[in-house]
């Protein structure tokens, strides 16, 4: 990321991310960040501008007098919070209500089909202060498209992953999303878009859309413009509450414990 260098005694802000203005959520790294982004995008204003993760070094009331001049000024529209604890997003919220700044409208939490009570607390303040919400990685990094097969019953790990996707090279992806509980709930996908006639990433993108808590906006990942499409697709994609309560579910045995991670 390209940043502005405006080096003056006091506050040097050059790029270095070394530097204790050259990342993280201060006045000055905002400042400057926002006028790289608005030259880089050619553009007057942002409709959204998100913060990234909570800054342990920089008091939240500095960070969001900082956002809420950027909307005075007009450079920004909404303002968002992406990926924090769900406390951090009320302490944030609270402090913009009682300072009187403009407050986060949007989250992007980490949530799918097979990743619920993870982000549950969350979702709950997202859900009471009436925020949206605009998961990412809302196909589970491709494994909810079910491109992805079980290589072994006994051994949740274990996959046969298509040459070139995500899961044949990412380390991650099996650290992430292979467990016995998100092939139970790919499993109810499956079934699910079987039975609406879609495919499995349709119906994990409008289980997601369905929610009736809070509007639900998925950041799709798509790689290729074919993925992009069938993913489109799920704008045109309906399942009844009974199939997506089966998904929902699908993370739970019979006797209502969940699958492990
Ligand atoms: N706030 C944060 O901390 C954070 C963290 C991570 C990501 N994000 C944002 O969220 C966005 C989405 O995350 P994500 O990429 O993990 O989302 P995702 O939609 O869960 O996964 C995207 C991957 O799924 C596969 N895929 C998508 N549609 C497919 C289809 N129709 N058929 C087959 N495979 C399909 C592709 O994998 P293959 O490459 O295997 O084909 C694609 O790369 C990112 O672009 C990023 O901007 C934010």
């Amino acid at each position: 990321m390209t940043v502005r260098s405006t080096c003056s005694p006091r506050r040097c802000t050059s790029g270095s991310t070394s530097h204790p203005n050259g990342s993280g959520l201060s006045r000055t790294h905002i400042r400057n960040q926002i006028e790289g982004t608005l030259d880089r995008l050619d553009t007057d204003y942002l409709d959204l501008y998100y913060i990234h993760r909570w800054d342990e070094d920089t008091p939240i009331e500095e960070t969001l007098s900082a956002l809420d001049g950027l909307v005075a000024e007009g450079k920004v529209n909404y303002l968002g919070a992406s990926t924090m604890a769900a406390w951090q997003l009320t302490k944030a919220l609270w402090k913009s209500d009682v300072n009187d700044y403009e407050r986060f409208e949007v989250t992007q939490p980490l949530f799918h089909a097979g990743y619920y009570e993870d982000v549950e607390d969350y979702l709950s303040v997202a859900a009471d202060q009436d925020l949206a919400v605009c998961p990412y990685s809302p196909l589970a990094g491709g494994f909810l498209t079910g491109k992805y097969t079980r290589a072994d019953p006994d051994d949740p790990k274990s996959v046969r992953a298509p040459d070139g996707s995500r899961g044949s090279f990412d380390e991650r992806f099996e650290r992430f999303y292979l467990s016995e509980r998100g092939w139970k709930v790919l499993d109810t996908v499956r079934a699910v878009a079987d039975e609406v006639d879609a495919t499995p990433a349709q119906v994990a993108l409008r289980w997601l859309m369905d929610q009736e808590a809070f509007t639900c906006v998925p950041i799709v990942g798509a790689r290729t413009v074919d993925q992009l499409e069938e993913d489109l697709g799920a704008a045109d994609v309906s399942i009844t509450a009974e199939q997506h309560d089966r998904i929902t579910d699908a993370r739970y045995d019979e006797d209502g414990r969940r699958w492990g991670h």
